[in-house]
């Protein structure tokens, strides 16, 4: 293969990054921390019999703060929506995140108060508005 050849087959190549996965929104890698403390969050209070209480609420902190950052962005699918219909898609995106920060700290609330089955009871509460706010907000995937 010439030189010429190689570069084209480069250029070619660098086409293609942009739709890789590696390439996470902002949104996205806030996500992906709410993802990780959820999980940490469903680990102790599932399965250990006497959850700790430090640090299901480090837990808790970590994935508020990540859904706090994540309601100052605007997700991917807002380039979709029609101009005039926008801002109110932007709003109605903003208005879930705040319900579900408040939904955080009804969990925090719950945890600092050892009760446990409420607890457990909130983290399907969260999951509910997960499922929701994907539908609604999140592109579908080609
Ligand atoms: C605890 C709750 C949540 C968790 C753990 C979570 C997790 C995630 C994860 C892991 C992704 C990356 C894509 C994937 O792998 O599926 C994602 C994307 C996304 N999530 Fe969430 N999510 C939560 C709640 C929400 C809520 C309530 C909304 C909307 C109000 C929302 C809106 C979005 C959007 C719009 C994207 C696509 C990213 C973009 O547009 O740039 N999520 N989420």
């Amino acid at each position: 293969m010439n030189s010429t050849l190689r570069f084209a087959l480069f250029l070619s190549l660098l086409v293609f990054i942009p739709a890789l996965p590696l390439h996470a929104t902002p949104l996205e890698k806030k996500m992906k921390v709410m993802k990780q403390a959820t999980k940490d969050l469903k680990a102790d209070l599932i399965e250990a019999s006497q959850p700790d209480k430090t640090e299901n609420l480090k837990h808790v902190a970590k994935l508020r703060e990540a859904a706090v950052a994540a309601g100052a962005l605007e997700p991917a699918k807002t380039a979709d929506i029609p101009e005039a219909k926008r801002a109110a898609f932007v709003a109605d995106y903003k208005k879930s995140i705040e319900h579900l920060v408040a939904e955080i700290d009804e969990l925090a609330e719950l945890i600092s108060a050892g009760k446990w089955d409420a607890a457990r009871k909130q983290m399907s509460v969260l999951n509910q508005s997960r499922r929701d706010g994907h539908k609604e907000f999140m592109r579908e995937r080609e």
